[in-house]
């Protein structure tokens, strides 16, 4: 067959969508980089080595702030004609004392067998590579708590005192670990002893606008300017709120686009946004919608409808378009009080989001849709109310 690219050009570069890709800022984590550069600057003005630990729920950016604290701390350190060098290890996939210490000397001997050496001759080998090189070198586990879980706090212990049993004038090895649990409750005395209380970094989950400001940077980074709008980068950063999840945003931000061009668009739509969730992660099932009672119903297809072109609307538009709904269906009206009761329930059922701000006549209460495209609801929503 013949294949056809998508007509739409939304994305210009695929890989600042992607996982590993460490964006130079990363903006709303410039306090906890210079934490980490307060906790390690000692390595180079005193040659004391640091262990330090990094918590925080999925996609706080612990993974890119500690890689983006290792590249520019070797920048950092060569201004100083020190040379750090750093080995990141994701514990997920390699989980024991000698996968872990293999990786760290494949980083400086590509050749190194991946039989045949002991734990101890492995740390003697390492030990002798940052002698010679005279390097410090930052060994970081990113999550640390399955390597702990699998194969007991001992590496931990090991490599935190690396420097113990060196007689080396400045300290060697710098230990990095991550994890969204306390991995400091799931070690023995003796390791915990080598992280001091203040060594402990929790990143706290990003809120609504902090998510709007990352995902409008990774947008100017990704794509092609003009190709989201503020109230879509509101809208994406809503649903990423309810977590406080970067990577939620990132994925759906890639997602819907890939969508939108797919259509022949140039520019990211709400719909594409609420596709892309629906997709990533539905919230809004079948079995959902039928246990909403007929009001409810009314309500959600007035939002639906609605919102086909918009990201946003107020809750003023939404009852009026009710009334109009409910004279086509031949319903009762619900009164405003208990119209309002019936959307909060729906809200509070996250089968819509209600935002109240502060507007030139007052207070607005903005209504969106997250989970589901506004037309399928529709749809969906017109079978179940014409029974
Ligand atoms: N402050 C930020 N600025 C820009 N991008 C960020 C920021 N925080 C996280 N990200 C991005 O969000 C995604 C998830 O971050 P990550 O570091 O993998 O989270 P975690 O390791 O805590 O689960 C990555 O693509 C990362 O680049
Ligand atoms: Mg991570």
């Amino acid at each position: 067959m013949k294949f056809r690219s998508p007509s739409g050009k939304i994305i210009r570069s695929p890989k600042k969508l992607s996982f590993d890709f460490v964006p130079d800022k990363l903006p709303h984590r410039e306090d906890e980089q210079q934490k980490l550069f307060m906790l390690f600057r000692r390595v180079i003005e005193d040659g004391v080595s640091q262990n330090v630990f990094l918590q925080g729920n999925v996609g706080t950016g612990k993974t890119a702030s500690a890689k983006r604290f290792c590249m520019d701390y070797e920048d950092w350190a060569a201004e100083r004609e020190r040379k750090v060098d750093y080995v990141f290890i994701n514990c997920r996939k390699r989980s024991n004392k000698s996968l872990v210490l293999w990786k760290i000397i494949h980083k400086f001997d590509k050749g190194f067998p991946d039989r045949g050496f002991s734990v101890g001759e492995m740390m003697e080998i390492i030990r002798r590579h940052i002698k010679d090189s005279g390097t410090h070198l930052f060994v970081v586990l990113d999550e640390a708590d399955s390597l702990i879980q699998r194969d007991g706090p001992e590496l931990i212990f090991l490599l935190s005192r690396f420097d113990d049993e060196t007689i080396a004038p400045r300290g060697s090895l710098s230990l990095i670990l991550i994890s969204q649990k306390n991995v400091l409750e799931l070690l023995d005395e003796s390791a915990l002893s080598t992280f001091k209380r203040g060594n402990r970094l929790l990143l706290e989950q990003y809120d609504k606008a902090q998510l709007f400001d990352i995902l409008s940077y990774r947008g100017e980074l990704a794509l092609y300017p003009g190709s989201i709008e503020e109230e879509e980068l509101n809208l994406l950063a809503l649903i990423a709120g309810e977590r406080g999840d970067a990577r939620l945003g990132i994925e759906l931000m890639e997602k819907a686009a890939l969508l939108a061009e797919e259509k022949g668009q140039n520019q990211i739509g709400p719909e594409d946004i609420r596709t892309a969730k629906a997709d990533i992660d539905p919230y809004m099932t079948a079995s959902r919608l039928r246990g909403l009672n007929e009001n409810e119903r009314l309500i959600l297809l007035s939002a639906a409808q609605k919102l086909r072109n918009r990201s946003f609307t107020t809750t003023g538009d939404l009852e009026s378009h009710y009334h109009v709904l409910c004279e086509t269906y031949g319903r009762e009206v619900l009164g405003h009080t208990q119209f309002w009761k019936y959307l909060k329930s729906l809200s509070g059922d996250g089968m819509l989001e209600t935002e109240t701000v502060a507007s030139g006549k007052g207070r607005t209460t903005k209504v969106s849709l997250s989970d589901i495209p506004a037309g399928l609801l529709e749809q969906k929503l017109v079978e179940l109310i014409k029974g």
